[in-house]
């Protein structure tokens, strides 16, 4: 067998070390009180799937989520990797007198079992909405009180992912009220993904790993450029708290919505990419466009997210509207986006020795492109559009495969 040298720069090691001891620390501390089980497996990478609600808001209904599953095999999103095809809000509309939860019967006349089992037929997993509060965001009936049934429910229908929101919680602590579900799912019996999304109020990252597999650390996420801008600042500071098993959540995807240009929806994913950031594609996968579909699948980019080492990227450099953001990778390699926010066309560069490389000589990658393009001394630059980014992977030479 071929042995693998890793001739890891010394910085690199020194990040990576850290974060994955922080996140053993922490799992050691939260886990202290929960059994351990297969809930605790259940995201080593981000999460990646399709959600309802970017797109389509209330107007759920079970043909239209069949659809997307189908959708997400024949488009080669499920081949790329997405897995979860979640409802978002408003699939709910009342209790009926013994308080299980039901399922509006014009819109889901098959119900919630029938519907998870033609997602599972497609070699899907299936997931699902709630809310901490006594009513969701949309006003219909929330799990505050109704924990345990609502778990028992989920589990006994097949759910595979709750998404769990924080409208109506007056009087609640988010830290509790989480572990409370987590509890609930666990005694319930089945893994279940749980998906906080309590919008970084309670600093989440503070508390929720081993409650949650992801939790979000920002309000929602809007078809639009600076929205794009505003959620990625908010992430900076937050990387050591990413990691296999919970991971910083800045919201679901907006590519192929229409609000963005392309190389706006490239930058988007990308730097979601090298966050580690959790991949919930949000458009309409029946009808997309070759673009969008070529985003969400590139499977150079999408590796960079799924990585193995689960080490959220970095800022690692910001100079006016010229950011470098940089992720390291299980092999040694780095992730490097050249990030121009600005209205117009950058050069930008990265130095081997800036970036404390000890090799004087990188090879380079082209992801969007999929294509190698050589050996370079000392550093790397590119053209970078407006609002566009050139996302590399850069090998030191002395690694050796
Ligand atoms: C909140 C969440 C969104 C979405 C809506 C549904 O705003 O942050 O992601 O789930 O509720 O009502």
């Amino acid at each position: 067998m071929m042995r693998k040298k890793l001739a890891i720069v010394a910085w690199l090691a020194v990040w990576a070390a850290a974060a994955l001891s922080a996140v053993s620390c922490r799992a050691k501390e939260t886990r202290g009180h929960l059994k351990l089980s297969d809930f605790d497996t259940l995201a080593l990478k981000p999460p990646m799937g399709w959600n309802s609600w970017n797109k389509f808001g209330c107007d759920v209904d079970e043909e239209m989520v069949r659809r997307m599953a189908e959708a997400m095999v024949q488009s080669g999103m499920a081949a790329a990797g997405y897995e979860y095809v979640v409802i978002d809000d408003c699939w709910q509309t009342a209790r009926d007198d013994e308080g299980n939860i039901i399922a509006g019967p014009e819109r889901f006349p098959s119900g919630i079992k029938a519907l998870a089992d033609a997602v599972h037929s497609l070699g899907l997993k299936f997931g699902i909405y709630s809310c901490a509060g006594d009513k969701t965001c949309e006003g219909r009936p929330g799990s505050r009180g109704y924990e345990e049934k609502d778990a028992r429910q989920y589990a006994a229908w097949g759910v595979d992912y709750l998404k769990y929101d924080w409208c109506h919680t007056e009087g609640l602590q988010a830290d509790p009220a989480y572990k409370k579900m987590r509890a609930a799912l666990e005694a319930a019996g089945r893994p279940i993904v749980f998906s906080i999304c309590e919008w970084g109020r309670s600093k989440p990252w503070l508390w929720a790993r081993g409650v949650g597999h992801l939790w979000r650390t920002t309000g929602d996420i809007k078809d639009k450029w600076e929205s794009v801008l505003t959620l990625l600042d908010l992430q900076v500071g937050l990387e050591e708290y990413a990691g296999p098993g919970g991971w910083n959540d800045p919201d679901m995807l907006e590519v192929g919505n229409g609000g963005m240009t392309s190389d706006e929806y490239r930058a988007h994913f990308s730097l979601w990419c090298i966050l580690a950031a959790p991949l919930m594609a949000g458009n309409d996968l029946r009808t997309m466009s070759r673009e969008t579909a070529f985003i969400l699948t590139n499977p150079d980019v999408i590796a960079v997210n799924q990585d193995a080492l689960g080490v959220q990227g970095r800022r690692f450099s910001k100079e006016d509207d010229r950011e470098i953001w940089v992720k390291p990778l299980a092999d040694g390699s780095l992730a490097v986006a050249l990030f121009n926010r600005g209205q117009s066309k950058a050069r930008m560069s990265v130095s081997w020795a800036e970036m404390k490389i000890e090799t004087s000589t990188c090879y380079v990658r082209d992801l969007w492109k999929r294509k190698e393009l050589g050996r370079f001394l000392s550093g790397y630059s590119a053209d970078v559009p407006s609002h566009a980014v050139v996302l590399v992977k850069v090998k030191p030479s002395n690694i050796i495969d």
